[in-house]
């Protein structure tokens, strides 16, 4: 199938070439950047235009890959719709979720697939450590915490730097977590957030989301944009009998299960990374054109995601408690 890119920035690059491993080919590159279109489109052997609507009408395209900027993904989601493309969109789905809806309305309507790249689901760590919840390797689950982030994105003036454009990293970056703790642990019940989210001249963002979700579980999300490099992820998570952890800092996973007099502490040292988990995301989106599967993450999970972090928008905002 042959592969529209909108978008050449960051994740467009890494998108034209996943779409390449998967066996696609990348035919034409859009971004309203010229340079930015030229470059990537040089190096797909592909043709660049500056207007995302004409790649995505362009006769030969099957498949349109959204990585712009937040707030675009409806309008583009709409377009590629209308015009029957297969959309693979970058997370958030959308700025908003009331834009999520209008993209879900166009994307049944138009009768194509819509993916929304929620890419922490095929992040071999952290489907180990669902495989171990799943399993009841540390019993029942009461209290997780996730942590993510490092510097804050982009250049001064980038519209990362645009609370307005890019909901900032409670929006931007925890709705990874976000969207995992739902896929493992269930529907969310109430969140409570506080968010840094300071502008200009020195621009930081911090964001800690209390959680309780439906099941009991009570959830922790951290999201900083504040460090003066890198980018971390940890998670813990402990249940009755047992706690998972995992930091990227100090990979691989660990699994131990509670010490008894009787037995020694049981320690699974394991390295699952082996396939990227952008080229893993590409396959299953892939295999659902293809009709052989159904992707593991829908366009309803990716809305469920950005209500979840708009709740914990309102709540920093309102600096109360939010029932989701
Ligand atoms: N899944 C992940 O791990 C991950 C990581 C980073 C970013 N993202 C998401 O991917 C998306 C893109 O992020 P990025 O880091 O690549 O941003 P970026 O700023 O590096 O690139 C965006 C590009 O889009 C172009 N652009 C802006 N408006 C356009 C339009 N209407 N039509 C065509 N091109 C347009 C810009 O000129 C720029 O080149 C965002 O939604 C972001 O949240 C996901």
């Amino acid at each position: 199938m042959n592969v529209a890119i909108l978008g050449c920035g960051g994740m467009g690059r890494l998108h034209a070439q996943m779409a390449v491993d998967c066996g696609q080919k990348v035919s034409v590159c859009a971004d309203t950047v010229r340079p930015a279109a030229i470059r990537l489109a040089k190096e797909f052997g592909a043709r660049a235009v500056n207007d995302p609507e004409s790649a995505i009408m362009a006769k030969d395209v099957d498949i349109v890959v959204i990585t712009t900027p937040t707030t675009t993904h409806e309008a583009l989601v709409a377009t590629a719709a209308a015009a029957g493309k297969h959309i693979f969109c970058e997370k958030p789905f959308a700025r908003t979720s009331a834009q999520c809806r209008r993209a879900i309305a166009a994307a049944r309507k138009g009768g194509v697939n819509l993916f929304v790249g929620h890419v922490v689901r095929y992040f071999q760590e952290f489907e180990c450590l669902r495989a171990q919840v799943q399993s009841g390797a540390i019993g029942e689950p009461g209290w997780a915490k996730l942590y993510r982030g490092g510097i804050y994105p982009g250049a001064p003036g980038s519209w990362f730097r645009d609370y307005d454009q890019s909901g900032g990293v409670t929006l931007d970056c925890m709705i990874h977590d976000l969207d995992w703790l739902r896929y493992v642990f269930g529907e969310p019940e109430r969140i409570y957030c506080q968010a840094l989210m300071r502008k200009a001249p020195t621009q930081m963002d911090y964001s800690q989301v209390t959680m309780r979700m439906k099941s009991g579980l009570i959830a922790t999300v951290i999201g900083t944009w504040a460090h003066p490099s890198g980018f971390k992820v940890k998670v813990e998570i402990c249940g009755e009998s047992g706690m998972l952890q995992f930091d990227s800092t100090d990979a691989p996973f660990r699994a131990e299960a509670r010490q008894t007099a009787a037995g020694p502490t049981m320690i699974v040292p394991s390295n699952p990374v082996s396939v990227s988990p952008y080229q893993l995301e590409w396959q299953d989106f892939i295999n659902w054109i293809e009709g052989k599967s159904l992707p593991r993450v829908t366009a309803r999970d990716a809305l469920r995601a950005v209500e979840m972090a708009e709740a914990a928008l309102k709540s920093a905002a309102k600096r109360q408690p939010v029932t989701v």
